[in-house]
């Protein structure tokens, strides 16, 4: 495989386990994959996500944001790391805060979100209880462009999964992972221009 010209440089943001980061990082060690993880960065230093993207040698950044007054000022001090190291896409994996409309216009059409249901169904947490008591026939996940609102903006990629007759909230949430797991990278490549 030839390495793909002009990869673009993508940023993760996580803040606890950071699966799905594990799953792009994977997907761009492909020598044709058309962006490179260059950045990962979290609000909390404790997330688990940080040590495994350490051990695969990506420089990390954990900024709390309880250290800063408000939602803008630490949204300013993760613009500057991801201008810092030239970032051109960013991909908000388990990332669990809302973003400032600051934020979301300096990277509008280049700040990606997945987010553990079919959107629009289901925006905010807990999707997955959620699902279950709705009855839901099938769930699911969907990678989106982020703008100002919620959850909301124009969908790059989705992918369902049957609700079973015994399925529990961890069941479901298992089935749903892997589906992220398998289009989050599709859809950062799809973003990349690949
Ligand atoms: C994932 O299921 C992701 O879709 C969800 O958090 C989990 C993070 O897992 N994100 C949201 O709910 C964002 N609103 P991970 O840290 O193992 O990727």
């Amino acid at each position: 495989m030839t390495a793909a010209p002009d990869r673009k440089r993508a940023a993760i943001l996580i803040s606890g386990r950071g699966s799905n980061m594990a799953a792009l990082i994977e997907a761009a060690k492909a020598p044709a994959y058309p962006a490179s993880i260059a950045l990962v960065i979290s609000n909390n230093p404790e997330a688990a996500g940080l040590g495994h993207a350490r051990a695969e040698g990506i420089p990390t950044v954990a900024l709390s944001h309880k250290n800063f007054p408000d939602r803008e000022s630490f949204d300013r001090a993760v613009h500057a790391e991801l201008e810092e190291k030239a970032i051109d896409l960013v991909a908000l994996a388990g990332f669990m805060r809302v973003l400032s409309p600051w934020f979301c216009r300096q990277w509008e059409g280049r700040l990606l979100n997945i987010h553990p249901s079919l959107l629009p169904k289901f925006k905010g947490v807990d999707t997955h209880r959620r699902a279950l008591e709705a009855g839901e026939a099938e769930h699911g996940c969907t990678v989106h462009v982020v703008t100002p609102d919620l959850d909301d903006g124009p969908i790059i990629l989705q992918a369902r999964v049957p609700v079973l007759p015994d399925d529990t909230t961890d069941s479901l949430a298992a089935r749903v992972l892997a589906e992220e797991h398998r289009i989050y990278p599709l859809a950062l490549a799809k973003a990349a221009g690949g």
